[in-house]
C-alpha cells in the first residue's frame, strides 16, 4: 500500500478522500483540528511545523502522496492563513518525505472561486510569502463589510492555484518527478456549504454565483475520485493544472476565454 497524508480529513472532501483511499487499501494519516491521526492547527506556522514533524515521524519519513483539503470560506484574514499558507508551507515541509517515495504525488483543493474577483494586493502578499501583510490586508477588507471581506476566499484560492502553477515546474517538484496539481470544485455538499444551501435564498445565491449545468451540486466523493487519481502512479505528466471539476461552472462563466 501507498502512504498518504490528507489534510482536512475529519470532514467533507478530506473525509471522503481518506475513506476512498482506505477502501483501496492505502494507508492514510489524516491531519485536522481534531478527530484525525494528527490534530494540528494549520493556520499558524507552529501548527504547520508540528503537523509536518508528526507526519514525517508517523510515516518513517516516506510519504507517497499528500492531499491538502483543509480550508475555510469565512470572510476573515485567517482564511488566507489556512487556505494558502496552511497548504504551501505544509507541502514544502513534507517535500523531503515525498522525495523519499518511488512515485510521489501531491494535489491540493482550490475552488472555482479562484476565478471570481480577487484583491490583487492580497494575492500578491500571499505569493510573496508575506503572511503577516496578507492577513493584515485581509482584515482591512473584512473591516469594510462582508462583500469586501468575502474577497479573502477567492483571493486565497487564486493565490493557491497560481502557486501550484509556478511551483509544480520547479526543480524541487517537476525536477524531482513529483506531479503537483489542484482541483477546483463547484458547489460541494459538505458542512462548509450546509447552512447556505439550507435556505432557498442561500441556495439561489450560490447557484447564481456557481452555475452547474451538469448534475448540479456535487457530492464530496466526486472530488475525492479526482484527487485520488491525481496522486496515483497513473498520473505521470500532469503538472501545475487547476482542474475545474465543477458541473460546468467554469465553462459557463469563462466561456471562450481560453
Ligand atoms: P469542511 O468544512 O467539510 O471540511 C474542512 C476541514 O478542514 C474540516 O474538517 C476542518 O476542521 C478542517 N480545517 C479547517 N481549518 C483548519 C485548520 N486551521 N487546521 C486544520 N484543519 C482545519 O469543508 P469542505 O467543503 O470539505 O472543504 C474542503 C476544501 O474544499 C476547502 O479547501 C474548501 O475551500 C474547498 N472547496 C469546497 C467547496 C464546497 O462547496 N464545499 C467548493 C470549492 C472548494
Amino acid at each position: 500500500p501507498r502512504t498518504y497524508v490528507v489534510t482536512g480529513s475529519a470532514s467533507g472532501i478530506g473525509a471522503a478522500t481518506a475513506e476512498l483511499l482506505r477502501s483501496r487499501g492505502e494507508t492514510v494519516i489524516g491531519i485536522d483540528l481534531r478527530g484525525a491521526e494528527i490534530d494540528a492547527d494549520l493556520s499558524t506556522p507552529d501548527g504547520r511545523a508540528d503537523a509536518a514533524a508528526q507526519a514525517i515521524d508517523k510515516t518513517g519519513g516516506v510519504i507517497d502522496g499528500v492531499i491538502a483539503c483543509a480550508g475555510i470560506s469565512a470572510p476573515i484574514g485567517k482564511t488566507m492563513s489556512i487556505n494558502y499558507f496552511g497548504v504551501t508551507e505544509l507541502l514544502t515541509a513534507l517535500l523531503p518525505a515525498l522525495r523519499a517515495s518511488e512515485a510521489p504525488r501531491a494535489a491540493v483543493v482550490s475552488s472555482m472561486a479562484s476565478l471570481q474577483p480577487v484583491d490583487a494586493a492580497l494575492v500578491e502578499a500571499a505569493l510573496a510569502g508575506d503572511e503577516a501583510s496578507a492577513v493584515a490586508r485581509g482584515e482591512e477588507l473584512a473591516a469594510q463589510g462582508p462583500e469586501l471581506g468575502y474577497l479573502n476566499y477567492p483571493s486565497s484560492k487564486r493565490a493557491l492555484s497560481r502557486w501550484v502553477r509556478r511551483t509544480s515546474i520547479s526543480p524541487d517538484w517537476a525536477g524531482s518527478g513529483i506531479p503537483l496539481n489542484a482541483v477546483a470544485p463547484g458547489t460541494v455538499v459538505t458542512p462548509m456549504t450546509a447552512d447556505l444551501l439550507a435556505t432557498p435564498e442561500g441556495a439561489a445565491m450560490v447557484d447564481a454565483a456557481v452555475p452547474m449545468p451538469l448534475n448540479h451540486h456535487q457530492p464530496a466523493s466526486s472530488i475525492a475520485e479526482l484527487l485520488v487519481w491525481l496522486t496515483s502512479p497513473a498520473n505521470t505528466h500532469m503538472a501545475g493544472q487547476t482542474i475545474y471539476d465543477d458541473g460546468g461552472a467554469d465553462a459557463t462563466l469563462r466561456g471562450d476565454d481560453i
